[in-house]
C-alpha cells in the first residue's frame, strides 16, 4: 500500500463546457477537475487550500464510508466547519473498497458550480479481471449558465409556491471535453459512468450495443445485460461494451438524454439528446443519431449482488421517513422529512455528538431531525415519497441493501416485507419513484454522523436531509484534526469542547 497525495489549490476559473463561458470552481487553475486514482489498501491524501476568495469550501468523497475517519466525511456543519478563504485542510483516508466514486464540495451547493471529479479505486482482485481490455470514464451532468447562489436564492423565494428547482441550460458529457470514446472493435471496454447532475437523471443508450453492467455505485453485481440505463444524480454504473461485427467501418453515436425526473418523459423545454460517439476510425463519417421514442431503462432494483448476500436481518431498528414539499411558517418553500425541514447546524453535529449526551436542543444547535442507531443495529429505512417526482436518496457512510423499490403510484409502504428482494442489490444512492417508496437496510457498524438526503442538490438546499447519529458513545474524545478545529475558530464557531 502506498499514499497517493494531491496538493490542490481551489480557485475560480473561467470555462465554457458548452460554449457559454462562466466562472467555475477549478483546481490548480484547471477545470475540469482531476481524477483521484488509487488501489485498494492505499491511503488517499488531499491537501486542499481554499483560494476562492469569496466562499468557504470543503470536500466530500461520495461513497467512501470513512470508517474511523468520520471527521473527513466533508459535509459542512455536520462533519466539519467549512474551510474559510485563505485556509487549508488535509483529508487522509484509506481506499478500502474498490469502485467508482466521486468527490464533490458538500458546502453551499458548490458542485453544480463545477467543484467535482471522479475518484477511482482499482481492484487487484477484480472478479471481472480479464473480461475487459481497457477502461474509460464517462461523466454526464446537467449544466447551468448561472452560479448556484443566485439560483438558490430565486428558488427559495416566497413566490416559488410550486417548489420548482432551477431548470438546467444544458447537458454536458465529460465536462464538455470530448464525448467520443476511441473504440477498437476487437476490444471490450469497461466504461465507468458517473452522473454529476444537480437535478437531472441521465438516460443512456448505445445504439445497437448492449451494456453489461458489472458494478453499481461501488458494489459488484452479477453481470447484467441492459439496453438502456437511467442514471440518477450521484449514481455510478460500470458497464462493459464490446465491438460487434456491424461496427466494421462505422462510427457509432450514443445518446444521452435528461429526463424530467418524472417517469422518463423527455420535456421539450429541457436540453436533451446530447450525443457521443464510439469512434472506430476517425477518417470515416459518423452515423446519424437514432431517435429513441421509448425509454425503457433496466429496473435497477433488480440487479443481483455479485456475492449473492441475502437480506440483512433481523431488523433491530425501524425508521419510516415521509417526505414532501411545503411552505414553512414564514411562507418560504422547503422540503420536509416527517414534517421537519433541515436547517444548517450552528456547530458541526459530530463535535456536539462527541461531547454531549443530547445535542438536539434547537435553541443551541439549530433544528435537526436526528435518527439514532446503536453499534451493530440492523437498521431498516422506509422512505415514503409523497411527492409525484422521482428523488435519488443517498446515505453517507454505508452501502445499503435495496429490499424493495416499486414503481410510481404504489403509495406508501404497507408495513409488510412481502415484495422484498431476497438478494437485494447494494449501493449508496437509490431513486425513489413518485408517490411510492423504498425499503433499505444496513448494519450500523460505522460510528459517526451521516447525512441521508436527496441528491438533487436543489433539494438539499430546500432541507430534504436527515441526520444519522450512529454509536455516539464511541465518538467521545474523537481525534478531530487540528486544522479542522482551526477552520471553526477562524469563523468564531464553537467546537463544543473539542478545542
Ligand atoms: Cu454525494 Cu451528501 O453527497
Amino acid at each position: 500500500a502506498k499514499t497517493v497525495s494531491y496538493d490542490w489549490e481551489i480557485t475560480w476559473v473561467n470555462a465554457a463546457p458548452d460554449g457559454f463561458e462562466r466562472p467555475v470552481i477549478g483546481i490548480n487553475g484547471q477545470w475540469p477537475c482531476p481524477t483521484i486514482e488509487a488501489s485498494v489498501g492505499d491511503y488517499i491524501k488531499v491537501n486542499m487550500k481554499n483560494s476562492l476568495g469569496n466562499q468557504t469550501t470543503g470536500l466530500h468523497f461520495h461513497g467512501i464510508n470513512q470508517i474511523n475517519t468520520n471527521y473527513f466525511d466533508g459535509a459542512s456543519m455536520v462533519n466539519q466547519c467549512p474551510v474559510p478563504p485563505g485556509q487549508s485542510l488535509t483529508y487522509t483516508f484509506i481506499a478500502d473498497v474498490p469502485g467508482t466514486y466521486w468527490y464533490h464540495s458538500h458546502n453551499m451547493g458548490q458542485y453544480p458550480d463545477g467543484f467535482r471529479g471522479p475518484l477511482i479505486i482499482h481492484d487487484p482482485n477484480d472478479p471481472y479481471h480479464g473480461h475487459y481490455d481497457e477502461e474509460v470514464i464517462l461523466t454526464i451532468s446537467d449544466w447551468y449558465h448561472s452560479q448556484t447562489i443566485p439560483l438558490v436564492q430565486a428558488m427559495l423565494s416566497p413566490n416559488n409556491t410550486q417548489f420548482r428547482p432551477p431548470i438546467p441550460d444544458n447537458i454536458i458529457v465529460n465536462e464538455g471535453q470530448t464525448s467520443n470514446i476511441q473504440f477498437d472493435i476487437g476490444k471490450t471496454y469497461r466504461v465507468r459512468i458517473l452522473n454529476f447532475a444537480a437535478l437531472g437523471s441521465a438516460m443512456l443508450h448505445f445504439d445497437s450495443h448492449t451494456m453489461s453492467v458489472i458494478q453499481i455505485d461501488a458494489s459488484y453485481v452479477q453481470k447484467q445485460e441492459v439496453y438502456q440505463l437511467r442514471i440518477a444524480p450521484a449514481e455510478r454504473y460500470d458497464v462493459l461494451i464490446s465491438g460487434i461485427d456491424r461496427d466494421q467501418g462505422r462510427n457509432y453515436p450514443f445518446l444521452v438524454s435528461l429526463d424530467i425526473n418524472k417517469d422518463f418523459q423527455v420535456n421539450p423545454q429541457w436540453p436533451h439528446n446530447v450525443t457521443g460517439y464510439l469512434i472506430t476510425d476517425s477518417k470515416l463519417a459518423i452515423d446519424s443519431v437514432d431517435v429513441v421514442d421509448v425509454w425503457l431503462p433496466f429496473d435497477d432494483a433488480h440487479f443481483v449482488p455479485y456475492d449473492n448476500q441475502p437480506a440483512l436481518g433481523p431488523v433491530t431498528k425501524y425508521w419510516e421517513l415521509d417526505f414532501d414539499f411545503g411552505l414553512d411558517a414564514n411562507g418560504y418553500p422547503r422540503a420536509f422529512f416527517n414534517g421537519k425541514t433541515y436547517i444548517t447546524q450552528n456547530v458541526p453535529t459530530l463535535y456536539t455528538a462527541a461531547t454531549v449526551e443530547n445535542n438536539t436542543n434547537p435553541a443551541i444547535y439549530g433544528e435537526v431531525l436526528p435518527f439514532f442507531a446503536e453499534y451493530g443495529d440492523i437498521v431498516q429505512i422506509v422512505i415514503n415519497n409523497v411527492d409525484s417526482a422521482i428523488h435519488p436518496f443517498h446515505l453517507h457512510g454505508h452501502t445499503f441493501q435495496v429490499l424493495d423499490r416499486p414503481q410510481s403510484g404504489a403509495g406508501k409502504w404497507s408495513g409488510s416485507d412481502g415484495g422484498a428482494n431476497l438478494t437485494p442489490p447494494k449501493r449508496d444512492v437509490i431513486s425513489v419513484n413518485g408517490n411510492s417508496f423504498a425499503v433499505l437496510r444496513f448494519v450500523a457498524n460505522n460510528p459517526g454522523i451521516f447525512l441521508f438526503h436527496c441528491h438533487i442538490e436543489w433539494h438539499v438546499e430546500m432541507g430534504l436531509t436527515a441526520t444519522l447519529i450512529e454509536a455516539p458513545e464511541k465518538l467521545k474524545n474523537y481525534p478531530i484534526p487540528r486544522d479542522m478545529l482551526d477552520s471553526c475558530s477562524a469563523q468564531g464557531i464553537p467546537t463544543a469542547g473539542n478545542a
